[in-house]
């Protein structure tokens, strides 16, 4: 691949998606494109550039963001949040967000294959389960820009060593164990999966489809794929989704300390919008 090739290839992924690749990544395109490529039976690069600039909007640049984007997630990931939530953001958002109370509304937004998702919505039925008074309504939006790992979402199927719950109660309780084909796999249970809404929204696309406001933004491990410029935009556009009071949290490697915005950090990638 040519450094031109190389860098027109950039520009298309980072006007599609927002992820910047910057130089030296070179080896790393080529060996996640280089299969597709021959699958389509395209002899150069320039030409497999060619054929995706003239669909830009088009199922071939889908799979091209499916192969370099790193989709590397896990249950109860950087499990800290997770208990965050249970001490104190649930309630927070309970007593001082209006409407929480009635419809709480939470969105993993860059949910990967759906473990981030169905471990917020594990935590908020655990804990609005063990609230006094009647049950609250609640709905987790998830969604993610590749289509690939948001099938695996949406069928909800894990392989059971992958299941590392911090109680293992739940796993009896939250889990359907699969047999024959589905041997060594689980299946997360209806009363989970009512909850848990999944669709494909690219994080800089004009407007997302989502109710408004939100009580909860997931947004980890994410941010760092994209330069500041458009981590920026993106914390303002999240800010604007939330409630006021509302909580953002991002993931421990992602960090909002070199740009403006309007949220109190609280700590461990926890933020409260201000006004
Ligand atoms: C490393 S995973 C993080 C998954 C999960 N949030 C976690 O922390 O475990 C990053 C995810 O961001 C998604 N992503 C990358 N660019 C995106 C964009 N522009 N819009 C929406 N999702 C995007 C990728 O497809 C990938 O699934």
């Amino acid at each position: 691949m040519s450094e031109a090739t190389y860098r027109s290839l950039c520009d298309l992924i980072f006007r599609h998606s927002r992820i910047y690749l910057g130089a030296n990544r070179q080896s790393m395109l080529v060996s996640r494109l280089n299969s597709r490529r021959q699958h389509l039976g395209i002899k150069s690069w320039d030409a497999y550039y060619e054929h995706l600039s003239k669909n830009q909007k088009g199922e071939e640049l889908g799979i091209l963001i499916d192969l370099i984007a790193t989709n590397h997630t896990q249950f109860f990931r950087e499990n800290l949040h997770f208990d965050r939530l249970k001490s104190e953001i649930i309630d927070t958002i309970l007593k001082e967000c209006g409407g929480a109370a009635t419809k709480f509304l939470a969105w993993s937004a860059a949910s990967s294959s759906g473990e981030e998702p169905f471990s917020l919505a594990i935590t908020i039925k655990e804990h609005f389960s063990q609230r006094p008074g009647p049950p609250s309504d609640w709905m987790v939006y998830a969604s993610d820009i590749s289509r690939k790992t948001l099938k695996v979402a949406e069928a909800a199927i894990y392989p059971s060593s992958n299941l590392n719950l911090p109680n293992p109660e739940w796993l009896r309780r939250y889990f359907k164990r699969g047999s024959g084909p589905y041997e060594g796999k689980c299946r997360v249970k209806p009363e989970i999966l009512k909850h848990v809404k999944f669709q494909q929204i690219n994080l800089f696309q004009k407007s997302y489809p989502l109710p408004q406001p939100l009580h909860l933004i997931f947004c980890r491990n994410v941010l760092i794929y994209f330069e500041q410029e458009s981590q920026a935009q993106l914390v303002a556009r999240l800010h604007s989704m939330l409630t006021r009071g509302g909580f953002l949290i991002v993931g421990h490697s992602d960090s909002l300390n070199c740009f403006r915005h309007d949220f109190t950090p609280l700590g461990g990638g926890v933020y409260r919008r201000n006004t």
